[in-house]
């Protein structure tokens, strides 16, 4: 059987029109976009193309978007930017319980330079409550990180309100996109994050918007580059395939997708007794399905369906390693056990009918077996 990839919140398989986009700047256009020379300008042209791209799709501007190595690189760059520029005695962050590590892990470093952070609960659902962002505001606040869509469950936060709420009190709003971009109209968030490896683009490249009038200090020091806010020679192939996998994403193509997923979770909530949906019914990204299926370890389940052909996983890619139940189902209320028991099936454009009924027999085999010989 040909392997039926449901993994796509890990990443995507690259777009062909992506990898033709990039080529030709990994030979005949390899100048460096920062010389002054013909072949250093071609290059910059297309680092300007694809920022003109970046800029459209998040309701910014050209001058507002600084590329960079991904989504981690600019989840820190955020955070740790933020609070360095941020003036004496204002120490103090708030952000979601359920980010991604890339957004937790920075503002628990901050806790240890002796800033406060305040981690806001969510609900059964994932949902954070725009009442309590305004409860934990303070007058030294100096951020606010709440993503758009989480990469376990899918939940789609109320950004507008939060965003509404952050403006009132003037404190910027950080948010977390690279799920939801393309997916989704963009968030109306001060500092965006998106990457190209969620959206069948490159890994290692993405892009932080920041909007005019923020300041932040830079994670990386050298050459002026980005207007000194990101030294280092620009990844021209990278951008370049960045601006191009913006553009192959539609409503009718997220429309289609979230249907599957839709059949998807029906079937498998049919076929297996017991699995129960983790995360919203409603407000949920196109892509995402997460199941608990008590009885089974969801490290054992990911192991028999990679033999039976299908790749899935138990939550976010970085912490596969990890013996630890995941922090976003357990904010959710799940008993360690039953986050042990959970699996996250993530779609993309490309599953079809035919794999998600083929995936779902899988499962069934998976958790019949698992579930005999526990
Ligand atoms: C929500 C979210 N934020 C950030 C990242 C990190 O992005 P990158 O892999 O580009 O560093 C990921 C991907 O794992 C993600 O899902």
């Amino acid at each position: 059987m040909t392997p039926i990839y449901l993994d796509n919140a890990s990443t995507t398989q690259p777009d062909p029109r992506v990898l033709a986009a990039m080529a030709p700047y990994s030979s005949e256009h390899f100048g460096n976009p920062a010389a002054t020379h013909a072949h250093g300008r071609t290059a910059a042209r297309a680092v300007e193309r694809a920022r003109g791209i970046l800029a459209d799709a998040l309701a910014a501007q050209p001058e507002e978007i600084v590329f960079c190595s991904g989504g981690t690189e600019a989840n820190n760059f955020a955070i740790l930017g933020t609070a360095w520029a941020a003036p004496a005695g204002k120490r103090h962050l708030v952000v979601s319980a359920i980010e991604h590590a890339s957004v937790l892990a920075p503002c628990a470093w901050l806790e240890t330079q002796g800033w406060q952070v305040t981690r806001l609960p969510v609900d059964s659902e994932g949902f954070v409550d725009p009442g309590d962002v305004r409860r934990a505001l303070r007058p030294e606040t100096v951020l606010v990180s709440v993503g758009q869509a989480n990469n376990e469950i899918g939940t789609l936060q109320p950004i507008a309100a939060i965003a509404a709420i952050c403006a009132e009190q003037g404190v910027p709003l950080h948010s977390d996109a690279c799920q939801s971009f393309t997916r989704m109209p963009p968030p109306p968030a001060d500092l965006i994050v998106v990457n190209a490896h969620k959206i069948h683009g490159p890994k290692g490249i993405g892009a932080l918007r920041i909007r005019t009038g923020l300041h932040l200090e830079p994670l990386l020091r050298g050459g002026g580059q980005e207007s000194g806010l990101r030294a280092g020679t620009l990844n021209t192939p990278g951008i370049a395939g960045l601006g191009s996998a913006v553009t192959l994403g539609s409503t009718e193509e997220s429309i289609a997708i979230a249907k599957l997923r839709d059949d998807l979770a029906a079937m498998v909530l049919d076929a297996i007794p017991g699995a129960r949906l983790n995360g919203p019914r409603g407000n949920r990204l196109c892509t995402n399905l997460n199941v608990c299926l008590p009885g089974c370890s969801g490290r054992a389940l990911v192991a028999a369906l990679d033999r039976l052909g299908v790749r899935a996983s138990r939550g976010s890619a970085c912490a596969s390693g990890s013996t630890r139940p995941s922090h976003v189902l357990t904010a959710l209320g799940l008993s360690p056990q039953d986050a042990d028991s959970s699996l996250r099936l993530t779609l993309s454009k490309w599953t079809t009918t035919e794999e998600i009924a083929n995936a779902t027999a899988a499962l069934q085999e998976a958790v019949r077996t698992l579930r005999s010989h526990p």
